[in-house]
This record gives C-alpha cells, sequence and structure tokens, in this order.
C-alpha cells in the first residue's frame, strides 16, 4: 500500500497515544492526522514525546459533529483511518448511555459517511490504498462461562450500554463494507493495561488507590475473569494488521493471559508493597467488596489464532513483567497521575484551544 495521510481518532487516549507514537516513529513518510476531542480520557501530555515530529499533527474536533467532519476529509483528502475514538468505561455507559450513543454509534457513521464520500466507493475494488480500520473490544461477544473463548465467529451478545454500542459500530463498519465496497477491517481485542491509562480503569485506579492508601472497590467477589494485553503489543498488533489484513475481514486481539480480578488485585498489592517498601500484606487490607457492577460480565477469553496463524503477531510481554512495568511507570508518572485525575490537563489545554 502506498499511504499517505492517515487519520487516527482517538489518539490522545490511553491506546491511540501509544498507536500514534508507534506510527510516527516507524513511518516517517506517512503523514498521521490525530484526531481528538480531549474529553476527560484523553490528553495532549501523553503525546510530549511526538508532538513536534514533521509528520504529525493534532485537531481537536469531535466525531458527532458531522459538518465538522466531512469538512476534515475535504481538507486533508485522507488515505485511511484507524479509528478509536469512543467512550470507552463501562461504569460510565451505565450512569449515561447517552454519551456513548452519540459518540461511538453517531459518531462512527460520520466517519464512515465521510471516508464514503471521498473514495470513489467504485473504486474501492482491492488493490486499493483506501482503509477504514475500526478498532472495538471483545466484550461485543457477550459474557463467558468456565468454558470456551471467544472466536471471530461468536454470535455478538453485547449486555452493557458500553458493548452495545460498540457492537453497533462493528455492524455500521460492516455494513458499509457489504452495502457500499468501503474497504474495511475490525478488530476486537481484550483488555489492555499499560501506562497512559486514565486511573478510572481497574489498574491504574488500584495502583493510584493503594499509593494514596486508600479502599480498593472490588465489584461482586472478585470472581469476575479478564484477558490483559499489554497496550504496546496492541498497537504493534493493529500496525500489523493496518498493513496486511484481508479487507472485509475481522480479527480478534488477546493475550491468553487470564486472570481472576481477585488474583490479579493481589499481585499490583504484591508488587506495591514490594516498590513502596511496605510489609507484604499491608495493601491487601485497603481491599474492600462492594455491591458488584451492573450486568457484570463473568468471563472474557480471546481465541486469536487467526492473527497470530495467518500474520505472525504474538504478544511480546509476559504479563509479571508487563505488570511491573506498568506499576513502575505509574509511580514514577506521579505528576501525570494527579494531572488527569485533578483534571489539571483538560482544563489546560480547553484553555489552550479556546484561545486560538
Ligand atoms: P480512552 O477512553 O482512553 O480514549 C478515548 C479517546 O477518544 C480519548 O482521547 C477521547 O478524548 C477521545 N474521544 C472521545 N469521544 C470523542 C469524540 N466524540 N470525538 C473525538 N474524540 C473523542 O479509550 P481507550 O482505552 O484508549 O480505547 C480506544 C479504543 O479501543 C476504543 O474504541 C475502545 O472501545 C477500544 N478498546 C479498548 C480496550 C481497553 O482495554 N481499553 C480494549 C479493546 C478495545
Ligand atoms: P475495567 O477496568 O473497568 O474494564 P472492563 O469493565 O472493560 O473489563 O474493569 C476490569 C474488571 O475489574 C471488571 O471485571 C470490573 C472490575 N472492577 C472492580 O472490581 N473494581 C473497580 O473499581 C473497577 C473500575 C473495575
Amino acid at each position: 500500500m502506498n499511504l499517505k495521510t492517515i487519520l487516527i481518532t482517538g489518539g490522545a487516549g490511553f491506546i491511540g497515544s501509544h498507536l500514534v507514537r508507534l506510527l510516527v516513529n516507524k513511518y516517517p513518510n506517512y503523514k498521521i492526522i490525530n484526531l481528538d476531542k480531549l474529553t476527560y480520557a484523553g490528553n495532549l501530555a501523553n503525546l510530549t514525546d511526538v508532538e513536534n515530529a514533521p509528520n504529525y499533527e493534532f485537531v481537536k474536533g469531535d466525531i458527532v459533529d458531522a459538518d465538522f467532519i466531512h469538512a476534515l476529509f475535504d481538507k486533508y483528502q485522507f488515505d485511511a483511518v484507524i479509528h478509536l475514538a469512543a467512550e470507552s468505561h463501562v461504569d460510565r455507559s451505565i450512569a449515561n448511555p447517552m454519551e456513548f450513543i452519540m459518540t461511538n454509534i453517531v459518531g462512527t457513521a460520520n466517519l464512515l459517511n465521510a471516508a464514503r464520500s471521498i473514495w470513489k466507493t467504485s473504486n474501492l475494488q482491492p488493490p486499493t490504498s483506501n482503509l477504514f480500520y475500526h478498532v472495538s473490544t471483545d466484550e461485543v461477544y457477550g459474557s463467558l462461562g468456565n468454558e470456551g473463548m471467544f472466536k471471530e465467529t461468536t454470535p455478538y451478545d453485547p449486555r452493557s450500554p458500553y458493548s452495545a454500542s460498540k457492537a453497533s459500530s462493528d455492524h455500521l463498519v460492516r455494513a458499509y463494507y457489504h452495502t457500499f465496497g468501503l474497504p474495511i477491517v475490525i478488530s476486537n481485542c481484550s483488555n489492555n493495561y499499560g501506562s497512559h491509562q486514565f486511573p478510572e480503569k481497574l489498574i491504574p485506579l488500584f495502583i493510584h488507590n493503594i499509593k494514596n492508601n486508600k479502599s480498593l472497590p472490588v465489584y461482586g467477589k472478585g470472581e469476575n475473569i479478564r484477558d490483559w494485553l499489554w497496550v504496546e503489543d496492541h498497537a504493534r498488533a493493529i500496525d500489523v494488521l493496518f498493513h496486511n489484513a484481508k479487507i472485509g475481514e475481522t480479527y480478534n486481539i488477546g493475550g491468553h493471559n487470564e486472570w481472576k480480578n481477585i488474583d490479579l488485585i493481589k499481585v499490583i498489592c504484591k508488587v506495591m508493597d514490594k516498590k513502596l517498601g511496605r510489609t507484604e500484606g499491608e495493601s491487601e487490607k485497603l481491599i474492600t467488596y462492594v455491591t458488584d457492577r451492573a450486568g457484570h460480565d463473568l468471563r472474557y477469553a480471546i481465541d486469536s489464532t487467526k492473527l497470530q496463524h495467518d500474520l505472525g503477531w504474538t504478544p511480546s510481554l509476559q504479563f509479571e513483567e508487563g505488570i511491573e512495568k506498568t506499576i513502575q511507570w505509574y509511580l514514577t508518572n506521579e505528576e501525570w497521575l494527579n494531572n488527569v485525575t485533578s483534571g489539571a490537563y483538560q482544563h489546560y489545554y480547553e484553555k489552550q484551544y479556546a484561545s486560538r
């Protein structure tokens, strides 16, 4: 593919910032445009190391605004899109589903319409240099019992407003492929962990709370199971798929790394005790069992054989090493943690863009 200008949506967020960094550094001949609304979850402090790169540009904007999106596509004539912008936290989707429906469903539809209007779909038969790559989640498949794994063919069965909104967006992306011939790829990934994740998600929240001697709210009995993948391995998988995936196909991405929440939390407590010089067992005393999340999916486990077998991707990092690195990052970057939790970054960047 001879790609030139690539739109990445949600590039200021957790996974998006890792992907932007990877692509800007690896492909100097690509122009990477990062479009992000800079909600509470996204901030440009995540990207200071690439902000002055000649092949990188940031645009502040909202994917829900159809006119703005059309004008943006008109201006830049993107060759390809990698779409990550989303509302991403299940608990927030329970408190306020409409934000999720607007950004995740309407926002995705706006991007699809804009791509369709600038890419002449009659010319989109392979080989084409255009691609709409949609980044999605394994949560669209619903909840597993003790056995089995999600495959690309597993029927969708989303159970939270978040996963239902992501499932809707996946359906729209696939529909634009079948109906209009838009060249698309979808990947569905398991839970990510690593640096720069907003501390409302389990791992950074608990690191932050342990550090500050605050309680660790474990939902239900802590028996729910998640499959954890290091975020930089997810970014690598997106890079591999972006360049090599078969148009119109879906690929699962996962770490083959299932953890019961309570066991994972105990590992975090143990590493934190060591790093903070506390006696073993001290951080575990902060564990507090609280009312379960409504509709809490019991287990996610992803079968990524297709990606591994067809395209040769494998996770690079063992979980023990990855969690240690992750904890160290949050401890070293205390200022980042404080600024995202207090909203200081959001306030700072809002003022910067309001004055333009
Ligand atoms: P995140 O919440 O950290 O980041 C989302 C980014 O999107 C933020 O920078 C935010 O400002 C931006 N955004 C939100 N609404 C927007 C809008 N209306 N217009 C423009 N930008 C907007 O999310 P994340 O964890 O990095 O997830 C990125 C993508 O990957 C999402 O699509 C998510 O569904 C998917 N995903 C996440 C995980 C995970 O474990 N975090 C796993 C699988 C898939
Ligand atoms: P989370 O990081 O919110 O990711 P997701 O819901 O997308 O899997 O939660 C991971 C698991 O941890 C999930 O089973 C819910 C649980 N959890 C808690 O027990 N306490 C918490 O405070 C949070 C945020 C999550």
